[in-house]
């Protein structure tokens, strides 16, 4: 299958390519390299790059076109919660905004070709949920995002779940929960700037390339170390359940065409920064200086997917998300990136 990857230079985007290629599809990324990186794309991943914004409808409309695509991953969104409360025009353009221009040109490369709109992969977040009511959160709990990128991502759902119902798009919603680690064979792994999440920031802290000490932002939730839990997932692992979505939506099993699905990505269970910083410590072998500072505003204290549907419905169980596995190939990954060496 010929398959776009919007946003395909990113973190998640370029390991999703990898994962098509495994399984025998012929990615295409288009990325605009506001956050992704030309060489992960071309030089380690092979793969063919169209530097462009996807609200530029004329071009995407002629990529659909020519390179005769059959499928869409959409990965490519601005995603810094604090970024977005300072500046929420450029997420809503950027996320929602250039969302629509894809939907649309979709629609319209269907109707040229006589045919329902193409397939639809999309990365939504837990942060759709906000506080959730219910832990481990199920699908069905109600989404009240609280900052701008969530209600985002949350929007572009809404989007969706109309096309599908007024124009037939197949789609699949899959809402990750905290991506972490780095492809096993450490060429592909997290390159952000600037880097907000946590395993990244331990791990640079310990290679020397970030100044210490590691700030734990509230050592007094109601938890039992009393810092914040989080689902982290491998992103291989979230990878591979991209290509399953793709094929339940693209291939449906005889007398049933589902037109939206939806799937919580995460492995269920809770790690807490201490145990982060835990598991770095000891694949590293080097202690982190920490420093615990006041808990931040919109940090729910427990955030955890329940798994069932996506393990039930598309056959997906994580298979590397083991913490000491997702900080193993993370670091392996940073040394080779990032030049980041033990400093202690
Ligand atoms: N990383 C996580 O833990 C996590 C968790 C939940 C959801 N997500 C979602 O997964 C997706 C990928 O996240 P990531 O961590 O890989 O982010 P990333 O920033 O590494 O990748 C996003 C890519 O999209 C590109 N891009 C952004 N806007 C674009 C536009 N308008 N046109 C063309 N290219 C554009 C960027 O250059 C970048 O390469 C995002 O949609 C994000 O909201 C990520």
């Amino acid at each position: 299958m010929r398959v776009l990857v919007t946003g395909g230079g990113g973190y998640i985007g370029s390991h999703a390519v990898r994962a098509l290629q495994n399984a025998g599809h012929a990615p295409i990324v288009l990325d605009n390299l506001v956050h992704g990186h030309r060489d992960l794309v071309e030089q380690v991943l092979q793969a063919p790059l169209v530097v462009a914004q996807l609200g530029d409808s004329q071009q995407l409309q002629a990529i659909l076109t020519h390179q005769h695509i059959e499928a869409v991953l959409h990965f490519a969104a601005y995603t810094t919660v604090g970024e977005s409360v300072a500046d929420p025009a450029s997420y809503y353009r950027n996320n929602l905004g250039d969302t629509m221009v894809l939907l649309e040109a979709m629609v319209r490369e269907g109707q040229c070709r006589n045919r329902p709109p193409m397939p639809l992969v999309f990365s939504s977040t837990c942060a759709t949920y906000g506080h959730p009511e219910q832990m481990p959160i199920p699908e069905d709990c109600p989404q009240q995002p609280i900052n701008p990128y969530g209600r985002s991502k949350w929007m572009v759902e809404i989007l969706i779940r109309d096309w599908a119902a007024a124009y037939g798009l197949p789609a699949v919603i899959l809402r990750y929960f905290n991506a972490a680690g780095a492809d096993p064979a450490g060429d592909l792994g997290e390159d952000h700037t600037p880097e907000t999440h946590l395993i990244p920031r331990v791990l640079h802290t310990i290679g020397g390339k970030r100044p210490g000490p590691l700030m734990i932002y509230g050592d007094d939730y109601p938890t039992p170390d009393g810092t914040c839990l989080r689902d982290y997932t491998h992103v291989a692992d979230l990878a591979h359940a991209h290509v399953l979505a793709l094929e339940a939506i693209y291939r449906p099993a005889a007398g049933h065409r589902p037109s939206l699905l939806t799937y919580n990505l995460g492995t269920g269970q809770g790690h807490s920064v201490r145990e982060v910083i835990a598991a770095a410590e000891a694949v590293t072998g080097c202690p982190l200086q920490v420093s615990v500072a006041p808990r931040r505003p919109g940090d729910p204290p427990v955030l955890v997917a329940a798994t069932d549907k996506a393990k039930q419905e598309l056959g997906w169980s994580p298979r590397l998300s083991q913490l000491s596995t997702m900080v193993r190939h993370a670091w392996v990954w940073h040394q080779r990136r990032h030049g980041c060496r033990r400093t202690s």
